[in-house]
């Protein structure tokens, strides 16, 4: 897919007039669910979300920021809502996209490329040579990845050029109390994984992952100089997810060294209690749940379904505990 494809659709309109992927497609990467069903609705409702995304990550960047003739990565595309509204930028810039989610690229490829360009990013390296795109934006997406954070930050590094910008949006403080039991203040969380073990698929976007703004700063900060970060405000939503605007260091860094807790910053430790309180209390819901289940059939049947994801459940909170200690 992409670049090199002979042009089997020629899209060269404004986003406001391309073909809208399916309905299904749209709404698996909502936050909200259009109610009404009709075409021109879903159409607006879709348009408008991409729409205040890109004047977001406009104004996150830098003042004079120009797209001409830049190559740009939307990383976690979805639906391709953000993407589709740099139709007149894709003129005289490359514009891809990508996502683990192979039916939505598959459409996306079929119905926007030429002039964008798509391919399905299931596995590290990227086909991209290194020092490949100016720049690369995330939303919503570190949001939702969980243990292998380290190694798709370091591939990014690898595909930006030299002084390429990262711009990633994450869920801080203004999400929490909305996510969590009992939200800590700005410094007890650091990286912290809910509904560990779901994976993006046909039905949603994946576990979800909650960020502060130090732990970004600390952490993410080895590989970017860190230019803006903001922990919330992005494309003015409510609640709005933060942002973190990076520029590549010329660093060679292993994840290891990515994830390597900061030996002197007593934040660590609270952020690593706090991620044991989650899958604690994760763990205890999911086990209640189950228990319920097992009363009501009266058998635990050793296959059914919540004992399955149960089991999964809890090899994740133990391999994640074992990765943290
Ligand atoms: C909430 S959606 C956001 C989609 C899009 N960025 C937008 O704003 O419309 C998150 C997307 O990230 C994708 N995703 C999750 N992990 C990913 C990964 N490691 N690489 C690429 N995409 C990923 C999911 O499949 C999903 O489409």
């Amino acid at each position: 897919m992409g670049a090199d494809n002979e042009p089997h659709v020629a899209w060269a309109g404004p986003a406001q007039a391309a073909p809208i992927p399916p309905r299904e497609l749209i709404e698996r990467t909502s936050d909200r669910r259009p109610e009404q069903g009709d075409e021109l609705f879903i159409r607006e409702f879709y348009e408008k979300a991409g729409r205040r995304r890109k004047a977001g990550i406009i104004e996150a960047l830098p003042d004079d920021y120009s797209f001409e003739r830049r190559r740009v990565l939307d990383f976690g595309c979805g639906s391709g809502r953000v993407l589709r509204q740099f139709l007149p930028e894709a003129a005289s810039g490359e514009f891809w996209g990508c996502d683990l989610h192979r039916p939505t690229i598959a459409w996306l490829d079929e119905h926007l490329s030429p002039p964008l360009h798509f391919h399905v990013n299931d596995e590290i390296p990227m086909p991209h040579p290194d020092s490949y795109f100016d720049l690369i934006y995330a939303i919503s997406v570190f949001t939702h990845i969980t243990h292998e954070w380290s190694a798709w930050l370091l591939e990014l590094h690898r595909i930006l050029k030299p002084d390429g910008l990262l711009l990633a949006t994450f869920c801080g403080p203004e999400f929490w109390g909305k996510m969590l039991s009992s939200p800590p203040d700005e410094n007890g969380l650091g990286m912290c994984v809910q509904q560990l073990g779901q994976r993006p698929g046909d039905n949603s976007s994946g576990a979800r992952v909650l960020h502060s703004p130090w732990w970004l700063r600390s952490h993410w900060g080895r590989a970017f100089e860190i230019l803006s970060l903001r922990s919330s405000g992005f494309a003015r939503g409510r609640p709005s997810h933060g942002f973190v605007l990076g520029r590549k260091k010329g660093v060679s860094l292993t994840r290891d060294d990515l994830e390597r807790p900061e030996p002197e910053d007593p934040r660590e430790l609270q952020a690593q209690r706090q991620q044991l309180v989650v899958l604690e209390e994760e763990a205890v819901a999911m086990r209640e749940r189950w228990e319920r289940e097992r009363a009501r059939t009266a058998v635990m049947r050793k296959g059914s379904h919540l004992g399955r994801a149960f089991r999964d459940r809890m090899r994740q909170v133990l391999r994640n505990a074992l990765r943290n200690h």
